[in-house]
């Protein structure tokens, strides 16, 4: 079946949203399944960027249906906003276009309070999170108290529901954290508002998705975050709080075990992380500005969520390879490739050296990393500007070299190498 999945193998921010376009021109269904508004997905067309966080990158293709899917938590005012940012450009959005799992929970203000006062209690020990109430409104889903996009289809009930939940939250507020209560009853009116706009594009995704597949219609799996930020499998507790690796496409879209096309990783060319954490290739002054830039650019490394600059270091081959297999990725996507032209040379970790030796995998995943240090390759800096490249033999030698040893050290082939932000920046192998 045409089923691809597109993963980050990094801490997230590695270029999903330009590799997602540029696989979405023949896609019939693009759908994201984990996460919410902490995303932060750029796609630049013809000079014009646009910044995703809750609808699905393929989107801007006109051809594609939408799908918002259960393992999401979703912030209605920020999705409308995304909505009317479409229609503005031209694109239709409506419930042909778009459809959002009745399964999916509601991400509230009761969550973003609570996230931004749990961050303050956390003092020195913050995990960083992007404030969007992300780790909140899981919280309440695992605790099954949660709202659901299908509670949103009953107003009356729903109104209940919510001011039960407002409340309970101003109790948390005020006597936990002591924070200032939110106002419920204004809360309230605005959210049964949404509930009127949202309630046509409330449907079974899961279903929508089997039935275009049947008919051979291909579809597009958008992960957000990286597979360092997964909930489980990530450098916990200096993670997000869903499934961003590629098996959580599944559960996250209320598919069942069917067969997966291809699973296609996407990485920067070096590392980044923002938000506090371990990161064992982390680089600090002049090199550390070099990579992440000034912030004169629109793609220098500062976050699209949050606009904090980015943490910057050399490529991971360890936790590139440990991403492989959690991912099952079977091709890779290098983006960000031009940023290291000009460089004398160039870091790559390959293993890690601990007081017991060295590893070239994790003996127990990524959570701890303090007992690490990274072992680097060293490999000689290409000086020519690749932006304008399109083909293979267009690289310069040294390029093709780094490309080859990543996929050495990953033992995944790279398809594609990005160049540039815009569409066309691109080499297809
Ligand atoms: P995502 O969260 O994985 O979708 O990535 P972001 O959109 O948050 O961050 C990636 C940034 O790099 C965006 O500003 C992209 O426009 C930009 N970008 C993607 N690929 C390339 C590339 O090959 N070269 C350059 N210079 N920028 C790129
Ligand atoms: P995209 O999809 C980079 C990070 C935050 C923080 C941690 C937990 O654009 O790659 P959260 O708000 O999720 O509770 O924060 O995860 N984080 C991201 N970092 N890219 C993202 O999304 C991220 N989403 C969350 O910075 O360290
Ligand atoms: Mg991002």
């Amino acid at each position: 079946m045409p089923f691809e999945i597109i993963i980050g193998t990094q801490w997230g921010d590695e270029g999903k949203g330009r590799v997602v376009d540029l696989l979405s021109e023949e896609a019939v269904v693009v759908a994201r399944y984990n996460g919410g508004d902490n995303a932060g997905h750029t796609v630049t067309v013809g000079g014009q960027t646009f910044k995703l966080h809750l609808l699905p990158s393929g989107m801007i293709h006109s051809q594609t249906i939408g799908v918002i899917g259960n393992g999401l938590v979703v912030n209605p005012a920020v999705l409308l906003k995304e909505i009317d940012m479409l229609r503005q450009n031209g694109l239709t959005v409506d419930p042909q276009r778009l459809g959002i799992s009745h399964a999916a929970h509601l991400l509230t203000p009761a969550h973003q309070a609570l996230d931004r006062a749990q961050e303050a209690a956390r003092g020195g020990a913050q995990i960083g999170t992007t404030g969007r109430g992300i780790g909140p409104a899981y919280t309440d889903k695992v605790a099954r108290r949660g709202l659901r996009m299908e509670d949103m289809l009953d107003v009356p009930r729903f109104r209940h529901k919510l001011t039960a939940h407002l409340e309970e939250t101003n109790r948390w507020l005020t006597q936990m954290y002591s924070a200032e209560p939110l106002a419920v009853q204004a809360i309230v009116e605005e959210f049964s508002g949404y509930a009127e706009v949202l309630a046509p594009y409330i449907r079974d995704v899961g279903a929508l998705i089997m039935e275009v597949l049947q008919k051979g219609g291909r579809v597009l799996a958008e992960g957000a975050q990286g597979t360092l930020l997964d909930l489980d499998h990530g450098t916990y507790p200096f993670v997000t709080s869903s499934t961003p690796t590629a098996p959580g496409a599944l559960t996250g879209l209320g598919l069942g075990v069917l067969p997966v096309d291809r699973v296609v990783g996407v990485t920067k060319a070096f590392q980044t992380r923002v938000g506090s954490g371990p990161f064992p290739t982390e680089v600090f002054g002049e090199m550390a500005e070099r990579l992440r830039g000034t912030g004169a650019n629109p793609w220098d490394e500062f976050g699209t969520t949050t606009g904090r600059p980015r943490r910057v270091g050399w490529l991971d081959g360890v936790l590139l390879r440990y991403a492989m297999r959690l991912n099952g990725v079977s091709e890779l996507a290098v983006t960000k490739l031009d940023i290291l032209s000009g460089l004398p040379d160039i870091k790559i970790c390959t293993a890690y050296r601990s007081e017991n030796g060295v590893h070239e995998t994790l003996p127990l995943g990524p959570a701890d990393l303090s007992p690490f240090e990274a072992v680097y390759e060293e490999l000689p800096g290409w000086q020519e500007d690749v932006r304008g490249a399109r083909r293979w033999e267009d690289l310069p030698r040294l390029a093709q070299e780094y490309i080859r040893r990543i996929e050495a050290i990953s033992g995944v082939p790279v398809r594609y190498i990005s160049v540039g932000p815009e569409r066309s920046q691109v080499i297809v192998r």
